[in-house]
């Protein structure tokens, strides 16, 4: 099922409320996660070649993208990767700091910009991720973890390109319009739902962890 010969495994990992939500009803940040699951995202982050999220997580959140030293001794903090089609990115985004390489993976069609990253072109109007995951590869990016926010999963699930879920879910509950785990148009039909694998759940600090693989990961090693 996972394909090691043309793009990384590719793991998701968020933390969500019990009613799917990630962020607060218009996009702000809540911390979700307790010291539990920080200890483990940190040691998960330490692990993985590359740390990729969507440029609204960027502008919402300005997250670094690093490992902490309070939860991984001796951090190496990997390639962090942002999508970001228009080349939008703000010169002061935290995750252009020099802690950890940084890939801002744009379109054909985007300005040119001098940043303080490597800059990867693929596709036209939406970054392509076949096209990007190949290249990530090719960099020797064996391991990928797809941090958010939900539109971004949509594309990584949709697209069949996910070998992985890990779900925090944090004992509260957001409710409304609040962004969820995954956007996009959704499903509509019963065909159209992406399937899922059970892998296992146990009890993290205050919520659960929930794990599954996903029955359309596409092995694009043949
Ligand atoms: N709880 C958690 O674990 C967690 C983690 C991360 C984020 N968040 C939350 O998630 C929210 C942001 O999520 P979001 O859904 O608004 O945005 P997002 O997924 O962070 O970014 C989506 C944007 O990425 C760009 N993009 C480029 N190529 C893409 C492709 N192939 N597929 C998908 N997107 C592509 C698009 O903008 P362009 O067209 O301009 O390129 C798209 O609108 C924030 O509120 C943040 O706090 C929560």
């Amino acid at each position: 099922m996972i394909s090691t010969e043309r793009r990384p495994r590719v793991i998701i990992n968020a933390a969500m409320s019990v009613d799917g939500k990630i962020a607060l009803v218009g996009g702000k940040r809540i911390k979700i996660s307790d010291e539990a699951d920080f200890r483990f995202v940190h040691n998960l982050r330490n692990s993985v070649d590359a740390i990729l999220v969507g440029i609204n997580t960027i502008l919402k959140d300005d997250p670094k993208l690093t490992v902490k030293e309070k939860f991984v001794k001796n951090p190496r903090n990997p390639v962090r990767v942002v999508l970001d089609s228009k080349f939008r990115i703000p010169e002061n985004a935290r995750v252009l700091n020099s802690a950890a390489p940084t890939i801002i993976a744009t379109t054909k069609d985007a300005p040119d910009r001098k940043v303080s990253a490597t800059v990867i072109r693929c596709g036209t109007g939406h970054v392509d991720l076949r096209c990007l995951l190949a290249k990530l590869k090719e960099m020797g990016i064996n391991t990928l973890m797809v941090e958010g926010g939900g539109t971004v999963i949509h594309s990584f699930l949709k697209e069949g390109l996910v070998d992985e879920l890990r779900i925090f879910v944090g004992s509260i509950i957001i409710g409304g319009g609040a962004p969820t785990l995954v956007e996009g148009e959704g499903a509509k039909e019963e065909h159209e739902v992406i399937k899922l694998k059970f892998k296992g759940a146990e009890p993290l600090g205050y919520g659960v962890v929930l794990r599954y693989g996903v029955e359309n990961a596409q092995d694009d090693s043949q």
